[in-house]
């Protein structure tokens, strides 16, 4: 026995939904370093507040900066990442935000774990899907040249794996579209959902 018991409040998520005119819900994007996540959250948060909508966006660099900062990139530490990550999204569905949260996740049973914590109906799954070879042109952050140089480990397409989702709620493809086109994309596609 841990002798905890969860706390409920007066003021209801349904509460916060009615008065935001939009529900609770988290986007997670799924993607390699470099193919444009940030970019992307940043302007999907972006548009959705130029239409009324409260979007808070977490991010792997940020949160790893903060509150995830005893993290390292092995297996187990990016599954404990995203684990947390889940955890702090569940606590801002309960106020109605849309939470749009850019990790590479790189892990399948990684991602399923995280569905489960926030649940499947609140849980959006979007690909931003850029070539590895793309992404290592860009090289935005010079890590992929401090990766292949052996300067960095566990580097994410370069020395750790990425499994590619196979059924992502909505596929963005980087390469092929301007980031502004991703954008329009991305808020025509969730507008129904939001
Ligand atoms: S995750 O795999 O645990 O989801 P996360 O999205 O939080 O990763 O962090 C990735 C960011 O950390 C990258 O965008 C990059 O800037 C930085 N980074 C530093 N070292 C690595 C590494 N070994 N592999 C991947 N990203 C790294």
């Amino acid at each position: 026995m841990n002798n905890l018991k969860s706390q409920s409040y007066k003021i209801k998520r349904s509460d916060y939904e009615k008065r935001n005119k939009h529900r609770g819900i988290v986007i997670w994007f799924v993607g390699l370093s470099g193919s444009g996540k940030s970019t992307l959250a940043n302007g999907l948060q972006a548009k959705l507040f130029e239409n009324g909508f409260n979007a808070i966006v977490l991010d792997g660099d940020n949160t790893r900066l903060g509150i995830n900062k005893d993290l390292g990139f092995s297996d187990k530490d990016r599954n404990e990442n995203i684990r947390r990550v889940a955890e702090i999204s569940k606590l801002f569905i309960e106020t109605g935000h849309i939470v749009i949260n850019a990790f590479i996740s790189p892990f399948e049973n990684n991602r399923t774990q995280a569905r489960n914590i926030i649940s499947d109906t609140d849980f959006i799954e979007v690909y931003i899907d850029s070539s590895i070879s793309a992404c290592e042109k860009r090289d935005v952050k010079g890590l992929y040249k401090k990766a292949r140089a052996g300067e960095i480990n566990d580097f994410t397409g370069v020395s750790s794996p990425f499994e590619v989702p196979e059924k992502p709620d909505i596929l963005v493809k980087t390469d092929e579209q301007t980031p502004d086109e991703s954008i329009d994309y991305l808020f025509d596609q969730l507008k129904s959902k939001l």
